[in-house]
């Protein structure tokens, strides 16, 4: 084994050979000459430093936090349990407004707002925003919403979005931003495990021209019957956005505007304890429902706002568009927290890239000039697909730098990325991170690192990536493995909410002591990353994790199903598709049971889960110790695989005798 093979080390002496490679992008050198880190050499540095003094060199990093109360100590790490910058207080809130106010900033544009709907546009300043998540914070602690207690906010890409987060932050509250793409169910669910006490919501937002019905999902959710113990929520807040009919109930909805009439705009932060939840977002693990993935407040800004800095290269006249959406971790950090804590400005669009026509990105950016774009690979391969009619003659020189997030980039994609919209000046950063990570983890620095197409590249300083087998011993260069993270990092999660032994079984006990991110991985000879896929049976569709076993559990609540297996299948636009297997204990195989399951699976998950193909079987394919042979449905899902006569009801025990090797 290389001793040398899970720190970057040598980078800079690699570079030559590095520069050899077949389809190695050196970072434009106008670029490099402008970027605040702009060699290898200096990335180098600043990785033996973080790797040297861990604790100095972070303590370094937070003195640009709004410190109430200073901290004693740097970290204390007792695996899997860290506590960063202990004893201090501070608050998110003011990280991200008042102390740019403070420093005579607060003239500078925050947010740069484009409504779905053509012509519709907002500028924010700081001041503004300041005011404004003043205003709301006052209002939410008038409805009595307490440091410490939970509030779901689902609602549609508007500026009172990140208000909403960040009135959260301002009083203590910890949010939980429910995707708007999630079903009453999903909301239910959600509201329920966090002991939610209020909800935020909107009328409506806009999508593809339609208006959603955010409002009603939510009424819908809260009027399940409870799911153990009394409904907590006895608050929700309505934005109006839409203007579309909605029911109000008295004594528990109240709309944003009224709540905010007369609210001061001064109100004061909260000075909250650096390891005080600051939010929970909810993903998909292998197994059960999603888990509330815990963030607190000092480290995870620390990280947000450093990570932000490193690979965006960011500067004061830069204007940041990350495409994704709040109700997802890069929204969390790379729309709201991370470029407000450095004092960007944010651009932000509230519909969809294919609203009015498949141009409205590159309109978007000729009108608003972004200078840094950050996209998830499934929408650069809609681009593609949609074609170069809508992006020639549009002025997409404003870009200086493009990134891409959510799953590996296929070298065609990047590439198209690179020339097409980066018009081959604007270096790719290729992030590696997950919703558990905070912020991002491995990328190129877009001023020094070469990039190869389809590599997150080489680790940030302070993270230490290792590739080991399955009993933890690390492989050798080359060789696939599990990706794990050897030290901690302050925007680590610091657990699942509620559920301390979930979180132990499945980040820190199959490699005991280390992080296991669940991705396989490889490194190759000049030590850069390459993410090879899942682990476990989590899927990723279109840049969004979703659980084979919960898209499972929504199918078996349909009456008509006995079994179902979900299996994920090569995509061209959404990287994997949901194939189901279902048997069944009545109804009909045919189209009409078909719609009724995606309806069924839409209202359990949501739109993102729905399957994309659905196979009837008379029998799954099981294991003689009665495992489902998911790899068996793979390869059929994937078409590699056939049963040669089909009839109505599939049988898959034929080739199930012949591969009873699952
Ligand atoms: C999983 C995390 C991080 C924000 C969006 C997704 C995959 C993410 C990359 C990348 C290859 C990637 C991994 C990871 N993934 N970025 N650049 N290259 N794979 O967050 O929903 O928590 O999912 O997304 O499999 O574990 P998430």
């Amino acid at each position: 084994m290389d001793p040398t093979h899970n720190t970057p080390q040598k980078a800079a002496g690699r570079l030559a050979s590095v520069m050899q490679e077949d389809r190695v992008f050196p970072p434009p050198l106008e670029f490099s000459k402008q970027a605040k880190i702009g060699s290898l050499e200096d990335y180098q540095r600043i990785y033996d430093e973080a790797a040297r003094d861990p604790d100095g060199f972070w303590h370094a990093r937070a003195q640009s936090l709004p410190w109430m109360t200073p901290y004693t100590k740097v970290l204390d790490w007792n695996p899997p349990d860290a506590k960063w910058f202990v004893g201090g207080r501070t608050n998110a809130s003011a990280a991200c407004l008042d102390q740019h106010i403070a420093a005579g900033r607060g003239d500078k544009i925050a947010i740069v707002w484009v409504g779905e709907p053509v012509g519709e546009r907002r500028e924010i300043s700081y001041r503004q925003l300041h005011a404004e998540v003043c205003q709301f914070a006052a209002g939410l602690s008038q409805l009595g919403v307490k440091a410490g207690e939970v509030v779901s906010i689902y609602m549609p890409m508007t500026p009172e979005l990140v208000i909403a987060m960040l009135a959260c932050a301002r009083i203590g509250a910890v949010h939980s931003v429910i995707f708007g793409g999630f079903s009453s169910e999903a909301i239910a669910d959600r509201n329920h495990d966090a002991k939610a006490v209020a909800v935020i919501t909107a009328d409506g937002g806009w999508r593809r021209g339609a208006a959603l019905p955010l409002k009603k999902n939510v009424d819908e959710a809260l009027n399940k019957p409870a799911i153990d113990g009394p409904q907590t929520v006895k608050h929700v807040v309505v934005l109006k956005r839409t203007g579309q009919p909605v029911e109000m109930v008295p004594g528990r909805d109240v709309w944003w505007h009224d709540l905010v009439a007369g609210m001061p705009t001064d109100t004061p932060p909260v000075a909250m304890d650096s390891e005080a939840p600051l939010f929970i977002l909810y993903t998909s693990g292998s197994t059960g429902k999603p888990k509330g993935i815990k963030h607190t407040t000092a480290g995870y800004l620390v990280w947000a706002k450093t990570t932000a800095e490193w690979v965006f290269d960011l500067r004061e006249d830069d204007l940041f568009w990350c495409t994704a959406d709040c109700g997802w971790i890069t929204g969390h950090t790379y729309v709201t927290y991370g470029p407000l804590a450095a004092g960007a400005s944010i651009l932000i669009y509230e519909g969809a890239p294919n609203a009015p026509n498949e141009g409205r990105f590159w309109e978007i950016i000729e009108q608003e000039k972004p200078t840094i774009f950050y996209t998830a690979p499934t929408a650069i391969r809609s681009f593609m697909k949609w074609g170069m009619q809508h992006i020639q003659g549009r002025d997409l020189s404003s870009l200086r730098l493009l990134g891409t997030v959510g799953e590996g980039i296929n070298p065609e994609a990047w590439i198209w990325y690179h020339e097409v919209i980066g018009g081959k000046r604007c270096p790719i950063v290729d992030t590696w991170w997950q919703t558990e990570t905070g912020g991002i983890m491995m990328s190129p620095l877009p001023g020094c690192t070469p990039t190869k197409p389809g590599s997150c590249t080489l680790p940030l300083p302070g993270v230490c990536p290792e590739v080991v087998d399955a009993a933890g011993n690390p492989v050798d260069q080359g060789e696939g493995g599990w990706l794990v993270l050897t030290q901690p990092w302050p925007g680590m999660l610091r657990g699942i909410w509620g559920d301390d032994e979930r979180f132990r079984e499945t980040y820190w006990s199959r490699v005991p002591g280390k992080y296991l991110a669940g991705d396989n991985a490889r490194q190759d000879a000049d030590g850069y990353y390459w993410i090879m896929g899942r682990i476990d049976d989590v899927l990723n569709v279109a840049g969004h994790r979703l659980s084979t076993i919960e898209i499972e559990s929504a199918l078996v609540s349909h009456p008509a199903v006995a079994e179902a297996a979900a299996v994920g299948r090569p995509h061209d636009v959404k990287g994997e598709a949901v194939a189901v297997f279902v048997t069944l204990s009545s109804g009909e195989p045919g189209d009409a049971l078909k719609d009724a399951l995606r309806k069924h699976v839409r209202q359990q998950i949501g739109a993102l889960a729905v399957p994309d193909d659905i196979h009837f079987a008379a029998v799954l394919p099981k294991t003689r110790s009665g495992k489902i042979m998911r790899r068996l449905l793979r390869d059929v899902a994937a078409g590699r695989e056939t049963v040669g006569d089909t009839t109505t009801l599939e049988d898959y025990t034929v080739l199930a005798k012949l591969r009873d090797d699952d």
